[in-house]
């Protein structure tokens, strides 16, 4: 089978791990063709790291006939404006999350994807992950019964202390919901299906932050957006869940996904990541049990959800960590902001297809 030639565009922190996975792991079905990065350095030395043939702005990969998807590993405020770029010139684009800064600008790359028949992939995909699929194999086999309702807490201090630049978490785009929240909002409407309405109280507890590492340590930073967000979820099948994504917290104990059902309570893992446990707790018997895992991709497997909509294309499916998925993460994570300033409960305009199972015979 020909490989699917990607074009990278954004050579830092995360790019990493993307290049070892989609050399490494996914280097079967994708070849990464070339990068990109605003600095020539970055992008020159990524390239020699990982023996990538070519470094080329975005606007040349766009315009190459050699590159079939192009990845983008930008900062939030430039993840419009390149996807818009790709699909005008023709490519299908995966882009980091989130799809967009607002919601009417991640409609607008749906609607210009779906007109021009382009594939359209956001992250996150650790929803797809080893961790994560076992929790859905457990709902979709019945083992709680009905999902009545859902926990999931992000509690973190922000990432001041982990990454030399960290401006575009405290920016529009940024703070706990849009960063962190698509990786528990993916996962819950992949275990719970379509959400229909949400409300949130918000906060910003710091005007400003202070770097912690790397070359601008001790500088401040202006934080923009809430950095604590309390907020409920009611899905379509009426399920509810409670969010809390915040920046404001140090340490908590409490934990990060669980699902309550009918029949049994399902303790689930970080949603950042890929890996478990996964704990059962049923009605039958109360003493959790740990679940063996669904699928293989318990590994850092940044990669995956472009890997699986490159195979997606081939075959004419739709991805599962698609732009409609995306799109409707976006709108519940603006939902949570909106609320909070209005005080008001919002009603979704977006749906999308609960993404199919991701289990050991989906395997790429
Ligand atoms: N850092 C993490 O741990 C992490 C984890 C998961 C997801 N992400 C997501 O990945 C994305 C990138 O995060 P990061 O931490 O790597 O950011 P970063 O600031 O380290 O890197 C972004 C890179 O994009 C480049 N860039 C910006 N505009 C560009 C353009 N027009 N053309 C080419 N290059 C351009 C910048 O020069 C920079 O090197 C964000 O959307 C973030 O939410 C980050």
């Amino acid at each position: 089978m020909e490989k699917t030639r990607i074009g990278v565009v954004g050579c830092g922190m995360i790019s990493d791990i993307y290049l070892t996975n989609l050399t490494g792991r996914f280097g079967h079905a994708v070849q990464v063709m070339a990068v990109s990065d605003l600095s020539q350095d970055r992008a020159a030395a990524q390239a020699e790291k990982y023996h990538i043939p070519k470094v080329m702005s975005a606007q040349e990969m766009i315009d190459s006939p050699q590159i079939d998807i192009l990845l983008n590993l930008t900062t939030p405020r430039v993840h419009f404006e390149i996807c818009e770029k790709a699909l005008l010139g023709g490519k299908h684009i995966y882009t980091e999350k989130p799809l967009s800064l607002s919601y009417a600008q991640g409609k607008r790359l749906l609607e210009l994807a779906e007109k021009r028949g382009l594939y359209i992939g956001c992250a996150t995909d650790t929803f797809l992950g080893a961790g994560l699929q076992t929790c859905r194999k457990l709902i979709d086999d019945g083992a709680i019964g009905k999902p009545l309702a859902a926990t999931a807490f992000m509690m973190s201090h922000g990432w001041e202390g982990a990454h030399q630049n960290p401006d575009f978490y405290y920016l529009t785009g940024g703070g706990p919901m849009f960063d962190m929240g698509p990786y528990y909002i993916s996962a819950l409407v992949s275990l719970l299906g379509p959400a229909k309405e949400v409300a949130a109280m918000t906060s910003r507890g710091f005007e400003t932050r202070t770097i912690l590492c790397g070359p601008r340590k001790g500088q401040s930073i202006p934080v923009e957006v809430p950095t604590h967000i309390t907020g409920t979820i009611r899905f379509e099948t009426g399920a509810v869940a409670t969010v809390i994504t915040t920046f404001d917290v140090w340490e908590t104990p409490l934990p990060f996904l669980e699902i309550y059902g009918t029949q049994g309570t399902i303790v689930g893992p970080d949603p950042n990541t890929y890996q478990g446990p996964v704990l059962l707790r049923s009605a039958v018997d109360p003493t959790p049990g740990q679940v063996s895992m669904a699928n293989q991709y318990w590994e850092n497997s940044r990669g995956l959800g472009l890997t699986e909509m490159a195979l997606a294309i081939k075959r004419g499916e739709p991805a599962r960590a698609g732009g409609r998925l995306g799109l409707h993460v976006l709108e519940i994570m603006e939902g949570f902001h909106r609320s909070g300033q209005d005080s008001r409960f919002i009603s979704l305009e977006s749906r999308c297809e609960r993404p199919r199972a991701f289990i050991e015979e989906n395997l790429i």
